[in-house]
């Protein structure tokens, strides 16, 4: 399986740190955000990742990363030339993906304590569908709200005001091969995106659209605005001082699965 991080957009929430630099490579306290989900396709035995950013950040992530050989796997850049929404990313990267499933995700998104077996994500079959990774929060309202019946997700609604369910979309999809094809049928939203939202709904309308929800324990963060930065920074902290442990870094977690 192949795994994508969408590392573009324009991170005006957090202007003026991402005037000149790449939201995706401040610092979460002691590492660049974008090894947080670099280390989350690695837990999930992803050895292929592409790296998608602006033309103006792609050198600064070629010096960070490099081929990703330091880390046991092999990383691949695309750009984007302007944020024209996240399921525009499946398009850009049609020839990384080839006829492969792929797990998409959001660069400024963190997870950890994923119980990573419990998914099989490896072992689905052709046609499977897409899987949201979802999480339950006290706040729905803020976020895309999911509604299910059994495992099949029947609406996704985005921002509700009366939201049907405390269920919501994280930053991480998983598609089948057919993400691609899709994709290409999607017109740009009012905002002028290619919406992931969209794409989800295709697959749904198919009733092939499931939740994944993230085992209880795990944590999921956006590093998005100045506070969820300094929060996600935090938790880092706390957590490495408190059990002596390295949180989601690929060195690490390369040389514990022998990769290096
Ligand atoms: P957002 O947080 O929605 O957008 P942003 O990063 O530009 O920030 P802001 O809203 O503060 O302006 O994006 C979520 C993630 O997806 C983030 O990691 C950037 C990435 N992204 C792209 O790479 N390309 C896109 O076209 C979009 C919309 C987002």
């Amino acid at each position: 399986m192949n795994g994508i991080i969408l590392s573009g957009g324009l991170g005006t929430r957090l202007s003026p740190l991402t005037d000149a630099v790449s939201k995706q490579l401040l610092p979460v306290y002691d590492k660049p955000m974008i090894y947080y989900s670099i280390s989350t396709l690695m837990n999930f035995n992803i050895k292929k990742i592409l790296i998608i950013t602006r033309p103006d950040h792609l050198e600064s992530y070629k010096k960070l990363l490099g081929t990703g050989r330091q880390f046991g796997i092999k990383i691949d850049y695309e750009i984007q030339k302007s944020p024209r929404g996240i399921a525009e990313s499946l398009i850009i990267a049609e020839e990384f993906i080839k006829n492969n499933k792929v797990l998409l995700i959001l660069g400024d998104n963190i997870f950890y304590g994923l119980n990573y077996k419990f998914y099989k994500i490896n072992s689905l079959k052709k046609d499977f569908g897409a899987r949201i990774f979802t999480y339950k929060v006290d706040n729905p309202s803020r976020y895309g709200v999911v509604q299910l019946e059994k495992n099949n997700i029947i609406s996704i609604e985005e921002k509700p005001k009366k939201p049907k369910s405390n269920l919501v979309a994280t930053g991480m999809y998983l598609f089948d091969q057919n993400a691609v094809k899709y994709a290409k049928t999607l017109k740009p939203s009012k905002r002028g995106e290619l919406e992931i939202t969209d794409l989800n709904t295709i697959y749904l309308k198919k009733k092939k659209l499931k939740s994944l929800q993230l085992n209880e324990g795990s944590v999921w963060l956006d590093a998005g605005t100045f506070n969820s930065l300094l929060q996600a920074s935090q938790y880092v902290q706390t957590i490495q001082e408190r059990h002596n442990i390295l949180v989601n870094h690929p060195y690490d977690i390369a040389k514990r699965k022998k990769w290096i």
